[in-house]
């Protein structure tokens, strides 16, 4: 896949992260995994893109299927972006949500992407990209510091694209 458009006078593109692209630190405190994780044959089938501006990795998106009934009709992607601190604020996540979001929204009719109930940029930014905030899963996310703690869950359906 690969998805471009224009951010002022700088060029986005979300193009297939490649096994040799060389990602820029991109943590934050919402990813303080523990140790304990899961064997590779119990994680998500996950599709992995870079976050490209004028040239650089600035981060990366991710997204994985979550199947609400056996059929076709009732898989929705779950989706998930870190940028890296520099390259935040700047509405490059908000932009890259939109476009991600509607180029999955061609093969599904919801996608979905949670977040911590602290992590207000990322809220903020789900709902400028056109999310809908739907409620919170209580104790959904175990991190480092020994706490399960609460997301929010936010989604777009297929209604919303524009045209
Ligand atoms: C969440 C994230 C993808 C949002 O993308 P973005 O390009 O920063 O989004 P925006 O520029 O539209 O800004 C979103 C908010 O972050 C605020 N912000 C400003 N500077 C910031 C910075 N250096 N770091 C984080 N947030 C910042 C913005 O002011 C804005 O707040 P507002 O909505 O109250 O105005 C990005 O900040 C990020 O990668 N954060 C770390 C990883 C993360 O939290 N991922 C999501 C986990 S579920």
């Amino acid at each position: 896949m690969h998805l471009s458009a224009q951010h002022g006078g700088s060029h986005l593109e979300i193009r297939d992260l490649a096994a040799d692209d060389i990602r820029p630190d991109e943590s934050s405190p919402w990813d303080d995994w523990d140790d304990d994780w899961l064997p590779d044959d119990e994680q998500p089938q996950q599709h992995r893109a870079a976050v490209v501006l004028d040239g650089a990795i600035i981060g990366t998106m991710s997204w994985h299927a979550v199947p609400y009934g056996p059929t076709r009709g009732s898989r929705a992607w779950s989706t998930g972006i870190a940028l890296t601190p520099t390259a935040r604020g700047h509405g490059l996540g908000t932009l890259a949500q939109r476009m991600l979001s509607d180029y999955l929204l061609q093969s599904a009719h919801r996608v979905e992407a949670s977040t911590d109930v602290d992590n207000h940029a990322e809220q903020h930014s789900l709902e400028r990209a056109g999310f809908t905030r739907e409620g919170v899963l209580r104790g959904a996310q175990y991190r480092t510091d020994g706490l399960h703690h609460d997301l929010v869950m936010y989604a777009r359906t297929r209604d919303t694209l524009a045209g």
